[in-house]
């Protein structure tokens, strides 16, 4: 059998502006190459030079200990989280400087100075004491996009206690799951959230979810939209009471390097959802070192990061390493579309945002509403883009560019997993000339590769599987409560390598193209095809949105490819426009990648976290009834469309 065939071709670059570079924290190429080399060389050295920038109670006896493939970093030193977060901004200048700007989803501004989140993180910890919380208790934390989020993460790591953030969207089932494979002894919510517009009951969902969770004692709720909800004496208290009237000293509990930070759920393509668990010295590195170099993080930055703080971008990138760096973090609450589809170019426009991290997924939505909603808006205060969570296709890349950056500012494509903790594969923007599609080169310290089934080095150009032959600090440590179920899932498919379930393959310059989940493979007559790069073939034709390719079984080939297109706002999909996107395909990349059948659709079936669910589509195309596990999915009604058209 082969190995995975890249047929994308994609030959723009785009050099670092040079007064960006100018700058930049990494101002070129040859220096990031020097100090790439330098984290490699000697990485004990590196790591232990990069850990002298955090603060510690305790200096570390030894930076690394690899027992395959399990680590331990920094042991025998002792510090804490939210003391690298705040403490040590509020003794300086910062002290009065935003940490927080937060808007809510109806209008609602409310600005935390470093100062004012250090007290208000101290008082949810005295709270959390008070209801019998302490180091090494698991606190579930289930709340919307607001600075509560924040701070009772911040309070959960003042005191030693491991949190487990549950995305809001999820239902009352997933949320029982999680808080008893964790045995959670408090849980963190509000009466409910907005979103678009409505209110999610977060706090009736905790009451059903809790029927079943014995282990937890405590509810701290946070009032937020003023919806009625039952409290249960003895079990529930509310925030404004019991925060408030805590006091604001609360000092920090000092905790071993490897001490659980937190544990987040995250759901494989079967099964029950893993509890990815990140420790407290390594994950802290990895995301404060990343968010200083991938970002170009400054002082007067006010950055953005759309994920909700229910993903591991949110914990990474919204919470942990922009505070860790002293920097000025934007949190929204709400959608995207809430009141119109130009919410974000209106917010980028009122904060004067300049640093913009958000998703492919999200991006493409914006192509399909137009142009004119960021047109009504001046974005001239970004300087630089960012995306995460799909590979995104070029010409999605290519609109992101031009009309949210308006041609003028790097993006970084970022390729990173719950699992690695921290941004692993990225152009540094002030060094890496970017190409539409790639994430290009390995971050300080990571040593990633593109291998065949064996696990040789897959030749230039070619697709394989990347795997990551070092260990890392932000690296997972295991699976809570299922060691093997770590082994077994990330480091059986290449004894002693990592492996992360993605496709990919390295170009001549040593660029890494990310081809999406091995799993969705798609086997054509002896190619093996990479579902990415069939969709950025479809998605860079004028009238296409967003797209989905499969394989659904066939006598002949193996696998036929069908694709499942969603076209631009307006547009009216005929057998003309099926005809003409084959020929598009054909022409992009090949014969070999034709659809044999377009399926039009006017949406996907999604993750709530925006990733295309390929699996359920596989089933749909096979004319199957789908078995594994939907509790993920977005919208359920999406697949019950999808299925109409069928017929
Ligand atoms: C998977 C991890 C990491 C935070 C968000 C998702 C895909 C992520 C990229 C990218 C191509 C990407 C991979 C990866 N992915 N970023 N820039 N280019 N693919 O976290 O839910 O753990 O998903 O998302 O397939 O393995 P996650």
């Amino acid at each position: 059998m082969s190995d995975i065939d890249s047929i994308l071709k994609e030959s723009r670059v785009f050099p670092p502006p040079p007064a960006f570079a100018a700058n930049a924290h990494v101002g070129s190429l040859d220096a990031y190459r020097a100090m790439y080399q330098r984290s490699l060389g000697d990485p004990e050295a590196f790591w232990a030079e990069q850990a002298e920038t955090l603060q510690w109670f305790r200096k570390w006896d030894r930076v690394l200990e690899w027992k395959a493939p399990f680590a331990r970093w920094f042991d025998g030193g002792t510090l804490n989280v939210s003391v690298n977060c705040l403490d040590r901004h509020v003794v300086t200048w910062r002290r009065n400087k935003a940490a927080l700007i937060w808007e809510g989803e109806p209008g609602d501004v409310r600005t935390l100075t470093y100062r004012q989140l250090l007290d208000e993180v101290c008082r949810c910890a005295n709270a959390l004491k008070a209801m019998g919380v302490g180091k090494g208790d698991r606190v579930g934390i289930y709340l919307p996009m607001v600075p509560e989020a924040a701070v009772a993460m911040l309070a959960c790591a003042r005191i030693g206690a491991t949190h487990s953030v549950v995305f809001g969207g999820f239902s009352a089932e997933a949320l029982r799951d999680r808080m008893n494979d964790a045995t959670a002894k408090a849980v963190i919510t509000a009466d409910g959230g907005y979103r678009r517009g409505s209110v999610v009951p977060l706090k009736a969902n905790v009451d059903a979810a809790l029927e079943g969770v014995p282990s937890v004692t405590g509810v701290l709720v946070v009032r937020r939209t003023g919806s009625a909800v039952a409290m249960r004496d003895g079990r529930d208290h509310w925030w404004h009471e019991t925060v408030d009237a805590a006091s604001p000293d609360c000092p920090a509990e000092p905790v071993e390097a490897e001490h659980p930070l937190f544990i987040l759920y995250t759901s494989g393509t079967t099964g029950k959802p893993k509890g990815v668990v990140h420790t407290t010295a390594g994950y802290l590195l990895g995301s404060a070192l990343t968010t200083r170099y991938v970002f170009d993080l400054k002082d007067d930055d006010t950055y953005w990061c759309t994920a909700d703080i229910g993903w591991v971008t949110g914990h990474s990138y919204v919470v942990y390493g922009p505070l860790a760096n002293g920097a000025t973090a934007l949190m929204y609450e709400g959608a995207p579309n809430h009141p119109q589809p130009d919410r974000f170019w209106s917010l980028i426009e009122r904060h004067r945002v300049t640093i913009f991290y958000t998703a492919p997924t999200a991006i493409r939505a914006f192509v399909r509403w137009g142009d004119e909603w960021p047109a009504k808006h001046d974005l001239a205060s970004l300087r630089l883009l960012g995306t995460v969570g799909e590979p995104i296709n070029p010409e999605a890349w290519m609109w992101y560019r031009r009309v949210i950056g308006g041609d003028r500012c790097p993006i970084v494509d970022t390729w990173w997993q719950t699992e690695t903790g921290a941004i692993m594969i990225t152009p540094l923007p002030g060094a890496t000339p970017t190409k539409p599609g790639s994430g290009t080169l390995p971050f300080f310290g990571v040593s990633p590769e593109v291998v065949d089934q064996k696990g040789h080095p897959a030749p230039p150009g070619a697709g394989g599987y990347l795997v990551i032959n070092k260990p890392w600090p932000s690296m997972l440590r295991t699976v809570w409560g299922d060691p093997d179920r770590y082994v077994e899932q990330y480091w059986k498919r290449f004894p002693g390598i990592y492996f992360p379930g993605d496709g990919a393959r390295r170009d001549e310059d040593g660029y890494f193209w990310i081809m999406g989940r091995v799993d969705d493979v798609i086997n054509v007559a002896g190619h093996r095809l990479g579902t990415m790069e069939v969709e950025s073939a479809l998605v860079s034709h004028a009238l296409v949105a967003e797209a989905a390719v499969v394989g659904r079984p066939d006598d002949l080939k193996g696998q036929a490819l069908v694709a499942f297109v969603t076209v631009q706002a307006g547009e009216k999909p005929d057998e003309a426009l099926r005809a003409q996107l084959k020929e598009h395909v054909v022409h992009e990349i090949g014969a070999i990648a034709r659809p044999d059948d377009i399926r039009f659709t006017d949406a996907l079936p999604k993750t709530r976290s925006g990733k295309i669910m390929r699996r359920l589509l596989r089933d749909i195309a096979a004319g199957k009834q789908t078995v594994g596990d939907t509790t993920t999915l977005e919208d359920y009604s999406v697949l019950a469309r999808l299925r109409e058209d069928e017929e």
